[in-house]
Order: structure tokens, then sequence, then C-alpha cells
């Protein structure tokens, strides 16, 4: 409960609160299907994958949040039998731009002139080197940059699942070609590339009481002075 009282403004965030929040969080097996995130607790999770920053701002990423019961079933098989898939409250698909092509960029540059009241003519600047770095630039060097914005989102996502006290479970562990023909994406320029199942861990999933594995800080954090 402290977490979730900080995150209410009840408590100050301590740095204890995070650090408990850190430990407390596991890739969850096994969900308790009955139990599902409140509309206030996803109302944040959501915020945070849209608050997630990205490389020029310019979010090459879709979140397709699946909550047909049916459709869940389908990508299941696809995902090696994984509970999670079904059993979780939310089951988030993360989708990657595939190309970076310049209506993408049009419209980055139009809702940035929205939101900042900018005129259209004082992007051109900013627009015209997104042309250069993003549209003109090789095609594989984009999709693997595409794809790895899309991890920084679903790493904010897991973070703040922590901090409220849901359980998830982040997913590589499916076929993304499989997801792509069930989600009906082929063509449309977007490709699944993660997963994040969201909810409340079953009493019964065992991993939960086991001790997380990682290397010594000393082999993981070096200090250059
Ligand atoms: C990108 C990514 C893909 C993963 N895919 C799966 C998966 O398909 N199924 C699963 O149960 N766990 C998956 N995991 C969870 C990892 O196995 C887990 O995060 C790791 O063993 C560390 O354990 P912890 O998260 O419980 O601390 C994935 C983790 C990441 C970051």
């Amino acid at each position: 409960m402290p977490v979730f009282d900080t995150i209410k403004g009840a408590l100050p965030m301590t740095h204890k609160t995070i650090q408990d929040a850190l430990e407390w969080r596991y890739a969850t097996k096994k969900y308790d299907a009955t139990k599902k995130i409140s509309d206030a607790d996803w109302t944040t999770l959501r915020n945070s994958l849209t608050l997630a920053p990205s490389s020029y701002g310019v979010q090459p990423w879709k979140f397709l949040v699946i909550e047909n019961p049916d459709v869940r079933k389908q990508l299941k098989p696809v995902s090696w039998n994984q509970t999670q898939v079904t059993d979780a409250s939310h089951y988030v698909v993360f989708l990657y731009k595939e190309k970076m092509d310049a209506d993408f960029v049009q419209k980055f540059i139009n809702r940035v002139a929205e939101v900042r009241s900018a005129p259209l003519e004082a992007l051109d600047g900013y627009k015209n080197m997104l042309v250069e770095n993003l549209v003109k630039a090789q095609e594989e060097k984009i999709r693997v940059w595409s794809q790895r914005q899309t991890y920084i989102a679903m790493g904010f996502l897991l973070q703040t699942a922590a901090l409220l006290k849901i359980d998830a479970t982040p997913m590589e562990g499916f076929d993304p070609v499989a997801y792509d023909k069930i989600l009906g994406l082929e063509g449309s320029g977007w490709k699944t590339v993660a997963t994040v199942a969201l909810g409340y861990r079953h009493q019964e999933d065992a991993l939960q009481n086991q001790k997380k594995v990682r290397f010594t800080e000393d082999d993981l954090i070096q200090y250059i002075k």
C-alpha cells in the first residue's frame, strides 16, 4: 500500500518507496484473472506511455490495448501459450513504425505547431532536419531506431506499474508475424515488436518468491573518473 498512497500524494515519495517498488516488481508469470486495474490506475499507466520521451520527439510508436477476449485467445497460441496473454487485466501490444515517411514527419510537425501555437513556417528548419535524418535514412537503420524508441515507452510503463504496485510482464516470447496478421497490421506500416501484460499476480505464481538474479553492481556500473 505505501507506494500506492505515495502516488496519491498521501505520503512523500522517498528513495525507499522507489527502491521497494523496484524490488517488489518481477516479470509476472501467472495473473489472477479476477482482478482488474481500476480506471484511475489505467489513466496513469497510459499517461506513462504517451508521455515517454523519444528521439526528436517523433514518437514512432503505437500501443494497442487488446480488450477483446477472443483476440487475446487467438494471440495466446502464437505467444508460446503464455497465460499472461489471456489472464492479465490489460494486454498492451507495442508497435513500431517500419518506415519514416514525409507524411508522418508532417503529421508530427503539424502537432508541434498546434500544441505550441507556432506558425508552420517557423518549423521548416526542424522539419527539413527530420526529413534529412529520418526520411532519407537507410530503411534498416530506421527500423532498428524505431524499435529502440518503443522500448523506452515500455520501460516507462513497467516503472510506473511498479510504483502503483501493479504487476507487469514485458514480453517478446511470441511470433510477431502472426501478431501482425491477427491484428490486421499487414500493409499498415506498423509492426509488432513487444508486449506488456499488466494486472495482479496470482498467489500461486512461485516466481514472486524467488530472488532477483543480477550481476553485481561492480560488474554493471563503472565510474570514469
Ligand atoms: C524485452 C523483454 C522480453 C521478455 N519476454 C518475456 C516473455 O515473453 N515471457 C516472460 O514470462 N518473461 C519475459 N521477460 C521477462 C524476463 O525474463 C525478466 O524480466 C528477467 O528474467 C528479469 O527478471 P525480473 O523482471 O523478474 O526482475 C522479458 C523481459 C524483457 C525485458
